[in-house]
């Protein structure tokens, strides 16, 4: 395994040993432990957390040989305390395929999900051209695709997307791409000086829409909380007065931040009338569907709750809440094949297939 060494102290930093046969029997203890961990959460006489404070937790890590604390100048640790550290690590753990493990937003991971994410880290590769990572390019695309056929509507006609560090990203890369088709310039140019843009999501949307806006410099005044009804779903007829008051003011409505169900109430916003909305502003339509998105699977809620959702430019899809995926899997879908491509930029190689392609054919 891997050893550096810290030229100005000297000191050697190392996961474990160098020796193959140890490192090779590390492995198939952790992948044994692994599979024993998870076929029997849901033990229900297991506690689902043996909840420790973080003094006990240091002293149960440093009795079997695994410090928490990194202190400088230790050697390298060995293959069997390691595995010990694995077990403490798991003893000590929210087990959240327990079937008491109620909890917000996920519970469980399925299994062959989990095997997947272990093939994954093995493979160890980084899906940033074809070249690197034939295969997972290829997995992504025709798992974003079908995505794309699940939303339906224009999504089955052309679509991209990519798979992300979670849902606040999904929602962050939509209101970039809203901002870049208002304002093209602003890539390039800021938002100083440019048009004064302004957003809107309902008063029970996810906070990463808070956070979209100060990163992208657009300002969390220009984010525009819209009033919900009992429901906790957005009125569109506030939604209405809030963008011609944008309008009044001199500023440019260019995002509408909907919401198939909202963190704490689990409400689906009106897509269809909202999409009315968007298209008679010129303004992008986003679906969070972080948690609820997985509604279209069903033949009865993609009716009831989420009609009107494929008339959206984007969705974002937590595959990890609903669909009891292992965390994190974050699905950005668009309906505006070529919409992630950096224009300015090309660094793939003509003629090879790219997830977002540069170069025609
Ligand atoms: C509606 C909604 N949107 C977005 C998010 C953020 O997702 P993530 O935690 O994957 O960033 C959440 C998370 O709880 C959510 O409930």
């Amino acid at each position: 395994m891997f050893s550096t060494v810290d030229q100005a102290s000297g000191d050697r930093y190392a996961t474990t040993t160098s020796d193959p046969l140890e490192t090779e029997k590390l492995l198939r203890d952790t992948a044994d432990t692994l599979v024993k961990y998870l076929t029997s959460s849901n033990d229900v006489s297991a506690p689902v957390v043996k909840l420790s404070s973080p003094d006990s937790m240091e002293s149960d890590f440093a009795a079997v040989g695994v410090p928490l604390e990194l202190r400088d100048g230790e050697g390298p640790v060995s293959g069997p305390d390691l595995h010990k550290a694995l077990e403490t690590t798991l003893d000590l753990c929210v087990r959240t395929s327990h079937p008491y493990f109620l909890n917000q937003l996920y519970a469980g991971a399925d299994r062959a999900g989990v095997a997947a994410d272990w093939a994954v880290v093995a493979a160890n590769t980084n899906v940033h051209t074809y070249e690197v990572a034939p295969v997972f390019t290829m997995v992504e695309q025709k798992v974003l695709q079908k995505l794309a056929r699940v939303i339906g509507g224009r999504f089955q006609a052309a679509s991209d997307g990519l798979f992300v560090p979670g849902g606040s990203i999904a929602n962050t890369y939509a209101m970039h791409l809203a901002r870049r088709r208002a304002d093209p310039a602003a890539n390039t140019r800021g938002m100083a000086g440019g048009p004064r843009l302004v957003a809107f999501t309902s008063e029970h949307a996810h906070y990463s829409y808070k956070k979209a806006a100060m990163l992208m410099g657009l300002g969390s005044d220009n984010l525009v909380a819209v009033a919900c009804d009992a429901a906790g779903a957005m009125k569109p007829d506030a939604l209405r007065s809030a963008m011609q008051e944008a309008r009044d003011k001199g500023k440019i409505p260019f995002f509408i931040g909907a919401t198939a169900g909202t963190t704490v109430t689990g409400a689906f916003d009106p897509f269809l009338a909202l999409a009315d909305v968007a298209e008679a502003e010129h303004a992008w339509l986003h679906v969070d569907g972080a948690w609820g998105g997985a509604a279209l699977l069903s033949p009865t809620a993609r009716i009831e709750l989420m009609a009107g959702s494929a008339r959206a430019d984007s969705v974002a899809w937590n595959a990890h809440k609903l669909m009891g995926m292992p965390l994190q899997c974050s699905a950005f879908v668009t309906a505006h094949p070529g919409a992630l491509k950096v224009r300015d930029t090309c660094h793939h190689t003509p003629g090879v297939p790219q997830r977002t392609p540069c170069h025609p054919g």
